[in-house]
């Protein structure tokens, strides 16, 4: 049996250890986060989850339309009954109104990671484990932890993380370089959650702000923390890159009273900066990267365009690749 080892525990690499365990192949994940969900993770609190990541997913295809589906049906994801709206504010002229949708939109119960570890459940996963170096010897890759700890006899193996993380890595490893624009392709965002009542203008605003790019209200998900989700946009976010928490709840603070025209109690709760968050739409999506005489590849939501839906696309790609490659070498021998 082929032994494969996974590198991130977000929705691609969840998507593609469950397509290979399925497919007969031994699978080892690694995750140097606490548990499994990368950017679709949400913190628990004692009043219930923060979605600091992704806020929802929509389906389009029908693959994921049919996953979807399945995670619906196991009660691992619903349905998120939102309301839609638009801030603008141009010039310092605000307007905030309803924009009304028919699209579905779809959210992980209790958390947004559940779809994600649903997927891992009955695979093997190490958390708290960052890999910092590869290295591949007589057709065998081996794993080097942060903390020391290596992990053999590989046969392929999938970086399933952020381009600039498989960049680095892959560099650690004296491995090619495989990326031209890696440090560009995803962008930063702040996120911060604020306790305050709902706006009644809608629970699921989009922004044409110039600080913003989307404000989420959690009171119709299940297991949420009642309360503000802010999204400030990558330029703000990375101009401000390095500021305190303090600065963010002041940003966030401002907003819902002098735009949202929140009158009553608003309490800071978490700030939380992704340095890797969502794709620059200045850059051609690059595919899953694949160096197959190595059996090494590559991929994540970036290759398709951001998304938790290209996410999944991407894990069942790679997971394809590694199979085809297997095929072909079966045929061959
Ligand atoms: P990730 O989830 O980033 O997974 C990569 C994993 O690799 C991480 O768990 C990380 O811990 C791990 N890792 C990194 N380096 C190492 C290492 N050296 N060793 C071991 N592990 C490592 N998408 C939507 O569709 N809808 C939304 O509303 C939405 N909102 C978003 C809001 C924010 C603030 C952010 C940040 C993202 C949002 N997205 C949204 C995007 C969506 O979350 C991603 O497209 C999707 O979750 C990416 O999944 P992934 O598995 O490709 O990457
Ligand atoms: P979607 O179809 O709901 O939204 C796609 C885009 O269409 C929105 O970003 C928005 O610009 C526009 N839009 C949709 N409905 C609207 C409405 N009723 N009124 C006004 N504008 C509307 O969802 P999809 O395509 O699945 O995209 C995922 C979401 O994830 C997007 O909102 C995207 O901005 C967000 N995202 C956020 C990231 C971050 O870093 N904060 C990272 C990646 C994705």
């Amino acid at each position: 049996m082929k032994k494969i080892a996974v590198i991130g525990a977000g929705l691609t690499g969840a998507t593609a250890a469950a397509k290979l365990v399925q497919q007969g192949f031994q699978v080892t994940v690694f995750d140097k986060g606490r548990s499994a969900g990368g950017r679709m993770s949400s913190k628990r609190t004692e009043q219930g989850y923060l979605d600091m990541g992704a806020q929802y997913f929509t389906a389009r295809s029908d693959a994921f339309k049919q996953q979807v589906q399945q995670w619906l049906e196991a009660g691992q994801a619903e349905v998120w009954p939102c309301t839609t709206a638009l801030l603008c504010n141009e010039d310092g002229v605000v307007s905030l109104k309803s924009s009304k949708d028919e699209q579905r939109r779809f959210i992980g119960v209790p958390s947004m990671q559940s779809p994600v570890k649903a997927l891992l459940q009955d695979i093997a996963l190490n958390t708290g484990c960052r890999i910092q170096k590869l290295s591949y010897q007589r057709q065998s890759w081996s794993l080097l932890s942060d903390e020391g700890k290596t992990y053999t006899g590989f046969d392929a193996v999938l970086l399933t993380l952020p381009p600039v993380q498989v960049q680095q890595l892959m560099a650690q490893s004296s491995l090619p370089e495989v990326f031209d624009t890696a440090a560009n392709l995803l962008e930063p965002c702040w996120a911060v959650a604020m306790q305050a009542e709902a706006s009644p203008a809608g629970d699921a605003i989009f922004c044409q702000h110039p600080k913003l790019r989307f404000i989420s209200h959690q009171q119709y998900k299940s297991g949420r923390n009642c309360c503000y989700i802010l999204h400030f946009n990558a330029a703000f976010s990375a101009e401000h890159l390095q500021q305190s928490a303090d600065f963010w709840f002041a940003e966030a603070t401002a907003v819902l009273r002098d735009e949202l025209n929140i009158k009553q109690a608003i309490e800071p709760l978490v700030a939380h900066r992704w340095l890797y968050a969502s794709q620059n739409d200045q850059i051609t999506a690059p595919g899953c990267i694949a160096l197959p005489d190595q059996q090494l590849w590559a991929g994540g939501d970036w290759s398709y365009g951001g998304r938790v839906e290209n996410a999944y696309l991407a894990g069942l790609a790679l997971a394809q690749a590694v199979i085809d490659s297997h095929n072909l070498v079966q045929e061959s021998a």
